[in-house]
């Protein structure tokens, strides 16, 4: 027999950025952070788990190559889940799997990104959510959505934000073991859904320093991280969270790319420096600066991950078709610039 479960997870952006950790085993954070998750339908994973008797090791593909299994993120997730696998039976396939069998069966992974991986659009957020939900119905594991945020996080930081849709943050927590660091949702879907967000595919190419490493590096040698996580973000968080619930756009925008601009001052701040951003990147800021001080407030937000990407938050359908005219007329896919296409919903041009 063989037992199957499917399950696609979107990606999210942090528009109050997570960047450094106190643990790097338990990925526990030195900041709150806050992202928005985008629509299932948009950027996201698909995962496809199964379990048999008949596999002989735990094997994972991803995008159609096998990856391995063994690093210790991956065996982090597996270890708790297959801990907290609840009995399976299923009489009719004649399928019965104790609390104590999940330990001795191997699972194979099959996952898709149907975007860049590693280009710095948080691809590993959607895919170890994805992982952990998918692998959690399949094993039976009774755990909520913040238990299971908890496990996502252990695989990749920003991943415990995926669970829920809408609004999250990912509360750093001051527990050694991590237990209280969590993510929890702060608004549904529903709640700002005339938001329209454009990513303008600036390289897919994979960056060349990943957060990870990034993150320890500057955790190390800057001294702009300390008081960021100090003074900086504990205050961004309260002014987010009350300009999420106002529903705000103007001081959203604002604190979005105040935020983004910070955390690559950090990366610069870095030794050696870290450069995710490049010269398209710098023109779109620039751009976006130029029509916000034009308009006398805020139209659109832009915020960029460890990569030059830039995702565009506009507050609704008209200033978006707007906003990708100027882009289009300024960065036309293509072109002698190394914009590749700009994803707006579930289209690439
Ligand atoms: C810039 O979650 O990819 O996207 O925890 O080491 O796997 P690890 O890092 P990761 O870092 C994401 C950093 C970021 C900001 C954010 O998403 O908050």
């Amino acid at each position: 027999w063989i037992l199957n479960v499917t399950a696609q997870t979107p990606t999210n952006i942090a528009v109050i950025k997570y960047w450094g950790k106190r643990d790097e085993d338990l990925i526990l954070p030195i900041n709150d952070s806050i992202s928005v998750t985008l629509d299932p339908n948009h950027l996201c994973t698909t995962t496809s788990v199964a379990v048999s008797p008949a596999f002989t090791q735990d094997r994972m593909w991803l995008n159609g190559k096998e990856v391995s299994l063994s690093g210790g993120r991956y065996q982090n997730c597996l270890r708790e889940l297959r801990s907290r696998a609840s009995d399976f039976e299923d009489e009719k396939k004649g399928i019965k799997i104790t609390k104590k069998n999940w330990e001795k069966l191997h699972v194979h992974v099959v996952s898709y990104n149907n975007f860049p991986t590693a280009a710095g659009l948080a691809s590993s957020a959607a895919g170890l959510a994805c992982l952990v939900f998918s692998l959690a119905k399949l094993m039976n594991v009774k755990e909520d959505h913040s238990k299971l945020s908890a496990i996502a996080r252990q695989g990749s930081g920003s991943a415990c934000r995926s669970l829920y849709g809408g609004f999250v943050k990912w509360i750093m927590g001051k527990e050694e073991n991590g237990s209280d660091s969590i993510a929890v949702q702060l608004a549904d879907e529903k709640h700002w859904d005339d938001l329209v967000i454009i990513i303008a595919v600036v390289s897919s190419r994979q960056k060349e320093t990943s957060s990870t490493s990034g993150m320890r590096d500057s955790v190390e040698t800057s001294p702009l991280i300390k008081h960021r996580a100090k003074e900086v973000v504990p205050k961004r968080i309260i002014e987010m969270e009350e300009v999420i619930r106002k529903r705000d756009f103007p001081a959203f925008a604002r604190l979005t790319c105040a935020d983004s601009n910070q955390f690559h001052a950090v990366c610069l701040d870095t030794l050696p420096p870290i450069f995710y951003m490049n010269d398209t990147s710098h023109r779109i800021i620039s751009c976006v600066e130029k029509w916000n001080r034009h308009e006398g407030s805020p139209q659109v937000a832009y915020t960029f991950d460890a990569g030059p990407n830039a995702v565009l938050i506009s507050h609704n359908r008209k200033a978006a078709t707007l906003l990708l005219q100027r882009l289009l007329f300024y960065f036309p896919p293509k072109s002698d610039t190394d914009l590749n296409s700009y994803v707006i919903g579930d289209k690439t041009i």
